[in-house]
């Protein structure tokens, strides 16, 4: 069990599809397209939504590795079904350790979602080493970048949105985490290691409708604003439940920011 249970990553895969940035996917699929075959490597894949999203924009031949260190989640990525061509193998690793066994064998490409926001520089620093030795493209879509809109504005919005801010810094196992600096800190690594870098926003957009996933963000952000003790918890209580009447009346809308890039070495092998 990673924390990432199976239903929150359901309730949020609609959001990411939506919000994936259309230039950055398009920059992957160009580059690809004159490929009769293509081996991807899915770093913390989750139940497999990267697959889902990436794969009718590859050509046909497909051979994906699958890593994560929850196998609950790798189970559900494997029992889905893929088109004849596709094939998927799920790799049980813990990424923080064994970086270099995850990237080993034939790369074509490097993806990830979700991720980077949990690492630290170091282990970032590592993975753009690892994949600039390899001359291998990576595409690392939906980064958190601490940008958030509230709908209607709470006087505690600010507040709250910079506790979970800070709490984003926080170990999620790979050491103190980059949370919203991670996308701007991996483009600026890429482009030093002379990577060209397509980037571009993929914000989860939610309106009154999308009540379940407001009311799990919001949630969640109350709670991390808790453990920091920025707020008192009085302040965070009373926030979420604000907030939490203003989706039950169908006033509540949520902007929350990504960055999608995709990284292509000067040469691609
Ligand atoms: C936010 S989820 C993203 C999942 C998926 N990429 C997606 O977009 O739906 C983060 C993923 O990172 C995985 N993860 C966290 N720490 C890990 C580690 N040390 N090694 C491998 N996977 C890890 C979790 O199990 C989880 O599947």
């Amino acid at each position: 069990m990673s924390g990432f249970s199976a239903d929150w990553l359901a309730l949020r895969e609609p959001y990411d599809l939506r919000a994936r940035n259309p230039a950055v996917l398009d920059a992957v699929t160009a580059s690809f397209k004159t490929r009769p075959f293509v081996h991807v490597v899915d770093l913390a894949c989750g139940t497999g939504s990267t697959l889902r999203a990436l794969s009718p924009r590859l050509p046909a031949r497909q051979n994906w590795k699958l890593i994560d260190n929850d196998l609950d989640l790798l189970a559900i990525a494997t029992a889905m079904p893929l088109a004849s061509d596709i094939s998927a193998k799920a790799i049980p690793l813990d990424l923080n350790r064994d970086l270099d066994a995850a990237l080993d064998g034939t790369v074509d490409l490097v993806a990830t979602s979700a991720l980077l926001d949990l690492v630290s520089d170091r282990w970032l620093e590592r993975l753009a080493a690892a994949v600039a030795a390899r001359s291998i493209p990576l595409y690392a879509a939906l980064s958190y970048d601490g940008r958030t809109a509230f709908t209607p504005s709470d006087p505690l919005d600010a507040a709250i949105t910079a506790a979970v801010n800070v709490h984003q810094r926080t170990d999620k196992g790979f050491g103190p985490a980059l949370g919203p600096a991670a996308a701007g800190v991996a483009i600026a690594r890429f482009e030093a290691l002379g990577y060209s870098v397509v980037h571009g926003f993929s914000d989860w957009t939610m309106g009154p409708d999308d009540r379940d996933m407001q009311a799990e963000i919001l949630e969640g952000w109350a709670s991390a604003a808790h453990d920091t003790a920025a707020l008192s918890p009085a302040d965070c209580t009373a926030w979420l439940a604000r907030r939490r009447d203003a989706i039950a009346a169908g006033r509540s809308s949520l902007k929350v920011g990504h960055v999608d890039f995709f990284a292509t070495p000067s040469a691609t092998r």
